[in-house]
């Protein structure tokens, strides 16, 4: 199972893929959640010690630039993918291996690519191998990282989105944007829900758009308070009300 988490920054994508992570780990699953936000913040929400040591950094020396066919060149990773896992991969709490890789540093040598076609072949190698574990991809707010039929894939693709029309709209472009790469299931999450007449405004836009809402987060003050103690919010309160929504949530992945 491959899923990625869409959205405008700042609509709760981190916190909703991290705790899903935990989730998902903590029912047993073997998880790989990456982290593809060139401000990388997924570890604090899957309880990753802050002085805990840190796997090496991803660079662009691990792209190769191949030819193809005649005159033709493509990138692709060095390295089997296991061997990034062990490599790069950081273990977290709860069955959970985190794997950066939004801030690839450039090397001097390798394939003088950019950070971008990195960050685009990682996630290609992530999605296209192995099957055995569930895939949670926390994307920056765009979806480049899924150009070059990655989408094929990825499972599902959920756009978080906010009551307030800018998210709305953003939710909007970012479903065709999916449907465009070739990515079927295309849902929304609505999150940071405070009343009714907020869950109506996501689910009369979402309508008018044909994107099913999986569903909603309520605005959670325990969100908050674990933001402001550095921790996440599975960790400040197992019982917080996002949290018992992701987990309804999760029970109903595999339908
Ligand atoms: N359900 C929620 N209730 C309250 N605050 C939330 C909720 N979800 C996210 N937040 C807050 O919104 C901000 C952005 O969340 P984040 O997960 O970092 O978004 P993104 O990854 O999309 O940029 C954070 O301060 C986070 O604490
Ligand atoms: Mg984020």
């Amino acid at each position: 199972m491959k899923i990625a988490i869409a959205g405008k920054g700042g609509v709760g994508k981190t916190t909703i893929s991290g705790t899903l992570c935990r989730i998902l780990g903590r029912s047993n699953n073997e998880v790989l959640a990456i982290d593809g936000d060139p401000n990388p913040n997924l570890s604090v929400v899957l309880g990753i010690d802050k002085n805990a040591k840190m796997p090496p950094s991803l660079s662009t020396d691990i792209i190769e630039r191949v030819e193809e066919a005649e005159g033709k060149w493509k990138f692709q990773v060095k390295m089997p993918f296991p061997e990034i896992m062990s490599t790069y991969g950081q273990k977290a709490p709860d069955n959970i291996t985190l794997l950066m890789v939004g801030k690839p540093e450039i090397a001097g040598t390798g394939c003088m690519c950019g950070s971008h076609t990195v960050v685009r072949e990682l996630v290609h190698s992530a999605l296209s191998s192995g099957d055995s574990q569930i895939t949670v991809l926390d994307t920056e707010a765009s979806l480049e990282h899924m150009k070059r039929g990655t989408s094929r894939y990825v499972d599902k693709i959920y756009t978080v989105v906010e009551p307030y029309y800018r998210s709305l709209e953003a939710a909007s472009r970012f479903a065709d944007m999916a449907k465009q790469l070739g990515i079927k299931k295309v849902e929304a999450i609505g999150n940071k829900v405070r009343n009714e007449e907020e869950k109506m405004a996501i689910t009369e836009y979402c309508q008018k758009i044909g994107l099913p809402i999986a569903v909603f987060v309520p605005f959670d003050e325990n969100v908050m308070e674990a933001d402001l103690k550095g921790i996440s919010v599975i960790d400040h309160n197992k019982d917080a009300p996002s949290v018992k929504a992701l987990e309804t949530f999760a029970a109903t992945l595999w339908n």
